[in-house]
């Protein structure tokens, strides 16, 4: 397989980072995660511009720009997958580690990236929908951090292991308030009297792709959205619930701890943007 580093299309054998990487030392460094369809990147743009957003709060400069990203892509999936879906991550890192303890680099990042095939979620997934469990970890919605895919996702994987173990799909967070803030690697929706609605950012969420996406795709359908602040109660008197994520789109939430919501799993909303959001990927020209 081939990689990208900084620059050059190297074998995957032959890429490395040095052990003082900042990335490594302390997390130091974020991500993405992109979908891309038949080698076309879901809503690139977006995802660099997130990307960006997130390095100005971490304070790291010196990442390439999109037209590179984007040739770098076309030329791994061209070399790796060559046809069907592909998984792709860029990854930053905060580069050599100085002696600062602090935001402070005095080197440029380390910048690679992945594009192979992508494995979807199981089909089970979509037919019959997920059963989660709330998680004793609380997202904290007073840290900058939460908004950033950093590279350090220990507490969802923390929190997901928790949930897997205890026979559940994945595990909800609610945030230091008390609300209703998203799932390990996803973002949640409720469907209320008709109405789609979701965390709000402020509730300390990842500002995810897909999450907007959905919401511009009610828009479009004249569906009711809103963002608000959602307590557990409120999703458990909910008719439908679904999580967005880049690699698996939009799967519906069957149960929560045990509790079923609404009548059918998918439900008709659910059913209804899945199918848009189906759409919305075959459209045609270079950019989705
Ligand atoms: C914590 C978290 N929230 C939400 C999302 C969904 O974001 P996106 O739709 O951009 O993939 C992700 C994706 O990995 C995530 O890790």
């Amino acid at each position: 397989m081939k990689v990208y580093l900084n620059g050059v299309i190297v074998d995957e054998g032959a890429a490395f980072l040095p052990v003082n990487d900042r990335g490594i030392l302390f997390g130091d460094g974020l991500f993405e995660t992109i979908r891309a369809y038949g080698g076309r990147p879901f809503r690139l743009e977006r995802h660099m511009a997130r990307l960006r957003e997130g390095c100005r709060t971490l304070r790291l400069a010196g990442i390439p720009g999109d037209e590179e990203v984007r040739r770098a892509i076309g030329e791994l999936y061209a070399a790796n997958v060559r046809e069907g879906d592909a998984y792709v991550r860029i990854t930053v890192t905060g580069g050599a580690f100085d002696g600062s303890r602090t935001l402070r680099r005095s080197g440029p990042p380390n910048v690679f990236i992945v594009v192979k095939p992508l494995e979807p979620y199981p089909e089970e997934y979509y037919s019959h929908g997920l059963r989660l469990t709330v998680s004793r970890i609380r997202r904290n919605a007073t840290s900058p951090l939460v908004r950033v895919k950093t590279n350090n996702y220990l507490e969802s994987l923390f929190a997901r292991q928790e949930a897997v173990e205890a026979g559940f799909h994945d595990a909800l967070f609610l945030n230091t308030y008390g609300h209703l803030a998203e799932a390990t690697t996803s973002n949640i929706f409720l469907v209320s009297d008709g109405e789609v609605c979701t965390p709000h950012l402020e509730c300390g969420v990842l500002p995810g792709i897909t999450r907007e996406a959905v919401l511009e795709i009610c828009q479009d359908l004249e569906i009711p959205t809103e963002t608000g602040f959602y307590t557990l109660d409120e999703l458990f008197s909910a008719q439908e619930a679904f999580l967005t994520m880049s690699t698996g789109e939009i799967i519906p939430v069957r149960e929560v701890d045990g509790s079923r919501l609404g009548e059918s799993c998918p439900g008709p909303v659910t059913a209804r943007l899945i199918q848009a959001f189906h759409e919305l990927v075959k459209s045609p020209g270079p950019e989705i």
